[in-house]
């Protein structure tokens, strides 16, 4: 058993980013309370499986729970004592808020101030949130950084990220509960998101169909490797501040079709490519300034685009168990 051995509830811990950090957590000792609702939005077999890497650790423990559910809250705080919140519950997808608004409104907004209030209820020593690239909407300057002045998200998911930057706010200042939101960039890697477009292409590809390239491709994102913000979001973790926002991005836009052209010759397949018009909600370029990020959290995200494609191929390919 270590002395120091730190709690930390970690919400959507069968999620993508969460199973990470989750597991990180673990195998630098210390404890793991995990919160997920298994939620359908994408397939729920993988969410399962994420879990299954996880919750036999001794220090894992697991509650199938809603973050709304304000009774079940109170009882996992009160059973444990919780050092820090990684708070990553979110229904995630820009294009999804179109066709289910709803669903932002009752994670992303009433869950948060949930967790929110646990915090108050039950004081923390850090809590960190998932923010998004998505705030800064279609902002023609560049690279984002975390100064400019952005109050004009173009999807609803991106104005639900920046309404929890702003409670975030108000209750670092009424109840000094120490704050951190990360404006992750597009993450991608192994065990990555069924509904992102890496995902999707490689699908796609090894079925033999066509993908769909919006924008006709005019398109660049700041894609950042999963291990990157991992390392990030713990040195968050271990950082407390009254109030601070972040980038983690990349610092690195990468042209759509160039993503496309690594994904190809790695695959040894051309992709019949479907070319369309821009989708409502999305953001033609991401691209962060990670300053800032670098100073405070020491971060320094390491990871080529096609050294995290190969990474995220080579776990697709043994999952799926594609030859
Ligand atoms: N992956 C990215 O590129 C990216 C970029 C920007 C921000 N984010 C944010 O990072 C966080 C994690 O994203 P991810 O990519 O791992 O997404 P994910 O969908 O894989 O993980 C989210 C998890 O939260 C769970 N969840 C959703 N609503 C819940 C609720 N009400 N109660 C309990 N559990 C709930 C889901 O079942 C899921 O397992 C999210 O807040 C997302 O908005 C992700």
């Amino acid at each position: 058993m270590i002395d120091n051995q730190q709690t930390t509830l970690v919400t959507g811990v069968a999620g993508f980013i969460g199973f990470h950090i989750a597991r990180s957590l673990l195998e630098n000792g210390n404890r793991v309370i995990g919160i997920d609702n298994l939620n359908a939005y994408y397939d729920v077999s993988l969410k399962k499986a994420r879990l299954e890497q996880i919750i036999s650790h001794r220090n894992c423990t697991f509650y199938h729970e809603d973050i709304n559910n304000l009774d079940a809250l109170k009882r996992i705080f009160s059973n444990h004592h919780i050092d820090k919140i990684c708070n990553l519950a979110a229904q995630a997808g820009v294009r999804y808020s179109i066709q289910d608004p709803f669903a932002y409104q009752e994670s992303n907004i009433k869950g948060f101030l949930t967790i929110l209030e646990m915090a108050r209820q039950f004081p923390v020593d850090n809590f960190v949130f998932a923010s998004s690239s998505s705030v800064y909407g279609d902002s023609e300057k560049l690279p984002f950084m975390v100064e400019d002045n952005i109050a004009t998200p173009i999807s609803l998911y991106g104005a639900t990220k920046r309404s929890n930057e702003l409670i975030a706010y108000s209750y670092s200042h009424l109840f000094n509960i120490p704050l951190t939101g990360l404006r992750y960039f597009t993450v991608y890697g192994p065990w990555g998101r069924p509904d992102m477009a890496l995902f999707l292409f490689t699908r796609s590809i090894l079925a033999g169909q066509p993908i769909d390239i919006y924008n006709f491709g005019k398109m660049r994102r700041d894609f950042t490797y999963i291990d990157d913000i991992v390392d990030g979001t713990i040195s968050a973790l271990n950082t407390p501040f009254r109030f601070e926002i972040f980038n983690l991005g990349n610092s690195e836009a990468v042209d759509l079709m160039e993503l496309i052209g690594i994904i190809e010759e790695e695959l040894g397949t051309e992709a019949r490519k479907n070319f369309l018009p821009l989708q409502p909600g999305d953001i033609s370029e991401t691209y962060a300034d990670i300053e800032k990020t670098r100073k405070m959290l020491g971060f320094n995200p390491k990871t080529s685009i096609r050294t995290g494609i190969k990474k995220f191929l080579d776990w697709y390919r043994d999952y799926y168990h594609v030859a």
